[in-house]
């Protein structure tokens, strides 16, 4: 018995904000920006457009991209590291907005590893044997932590939330592999308040912190090595793999990591020309594009690879 995803779904902020218009408030320019990350656009949420929000938004339009009834769900596993409450858990606030008061609720942060850690974490409590289903959701709103004055990041990232519903089947995902290092997570930081560094007085947060350089290194290096280590261990050919969905972070990474692994680009879809780097996001964002094109096929396999601060990477594979 493994977990097969059933169904997908995704939310976006209706307000688009292009890089001409980011030049406006930063020295940056449309040049720079598409062609050091492939960027052109990214969703920004206004204050009701908040991660619980979107994340309830694809949760739902999963839920019935899946064909299930909500109450088959038993568990919302939300993956963030940008929900503008501590307390209560995204998890907690999806169930209440959707009403599906019988299931359980939490969170889980690995930053832009974290759908991924989420979607593995769901999986083993499938393989278990303790849950059938459930609804897993990627919602970031990293837009309202990041400083609008800092041209090295704020340009980088967008809002925006991605879901699946994930079923016990005989068939779906087959292994996955997680690493972690905390010992370079002073690369990528989003510090609560603290002592350390000042609190923005516009929006009450701290600033993000990336040394953009160390963190492109690492990226390039770790996930063609964590995508080697799921296929070798599954005795799998790289070639017999039809689609490697991968974080969306920076086109020119989605490029490296394809050369790496001697792979055409085509099997790298890209969408973050119009969504920016969304975090936990990116992923499902990515696969609910690719399931409502019908670019996935039933037997199709799949690997999906995510990394980010903590620093975390990993890559899942499965079958459609
Ligand atoms: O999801 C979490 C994972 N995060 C990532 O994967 C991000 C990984 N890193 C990257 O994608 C890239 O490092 C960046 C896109 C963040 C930066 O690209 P880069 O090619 O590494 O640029 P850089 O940081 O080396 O900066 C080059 C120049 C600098 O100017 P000088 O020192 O050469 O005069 C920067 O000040 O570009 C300047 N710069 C900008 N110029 C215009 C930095 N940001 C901007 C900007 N517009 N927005």
């Amino acid at each position: 018995m493994t977990a097969r995803i059933i169904g997908t779904g995704s939310a976006l902020p209706n307000r688009v904000i292009t890089n001409d218009d980011l030049a406006k408030i930063v020295d940056t320019s449309d040049e720079w920006i598409s062609s050091r990350t492939g960027i052109r656009s990214r969703h920004i949420s206004d204050a009701e457009e908040t991660a619980a929000v979107l994340a309830a938004r694809a949760g739902q339009k999963a839920i019935e991209n899946s064909g299930i009834q909500k109450d088959e769900v038993e568990m919302i596993l939300v993956a963030t590291c940008s929900a503008e409450d501590y307390f209560p858990n995204l998890g907690c606030q999806v169930q209440n907005m959707l009403g599906m008061e019988h299931t359980v609720g939490m969170d889980l942060n690995a930053a832009c590893s974290g759908f991924l850690f989420s979607l593995n974490t769901a999986f083993a409590y499938i393989k278990a044997g303790i849950y059938k289903t459930i609804l897993v959701i990627g919602t970031e709103t990293l837009s309202k932590i990041v400083n609008w004055k800092d041209r090295s990041t704020c340009v980088l990232f967008g809002d925006g939330a991605g879901a699946c519903v994930i079923r016990a089947e005989e068939t779906g995902v087959l292994d996955f592999v997680q690493h972690s290092d905390g010992s370079m997570g002073h690369v990528l930081t989003a510090k609560a308040s603290s002592t350390e560094t000042p609190v923005q007085p516009e929006t009450g947060a701290d600033p993000i912190y990336m040394d953009g350089q160390a963190v492109f290194k690492f990226a390039v290096k770790k996930v063609p090595e964590c995508i080697e280590e799921i296929l070798e261990r599954n005795h799998l050919d790289k070639e017999e793999v039809s689609c490697f969905i991968l974080h969306q972070a920076n086109k020119r990474i989605i490029q490296s990591v394809a050369k790496r692994l001697k792979l055409s680009e085509e099997k790298f879809p890209v969408n973050l020309e119009g969504h920016g780097n969304t975090s936990a996001a990116s992923i499902p964002l990515l696969l609910d594009d690719l399931n409502r094109e019908g670019r996935l096929h039933k037997g199709d396999k799949l690997i999906l690879s995510g990394f980010g601060a903590g620093l975390t990477w990993g890559a899942t594979l499965l079958e459609w």
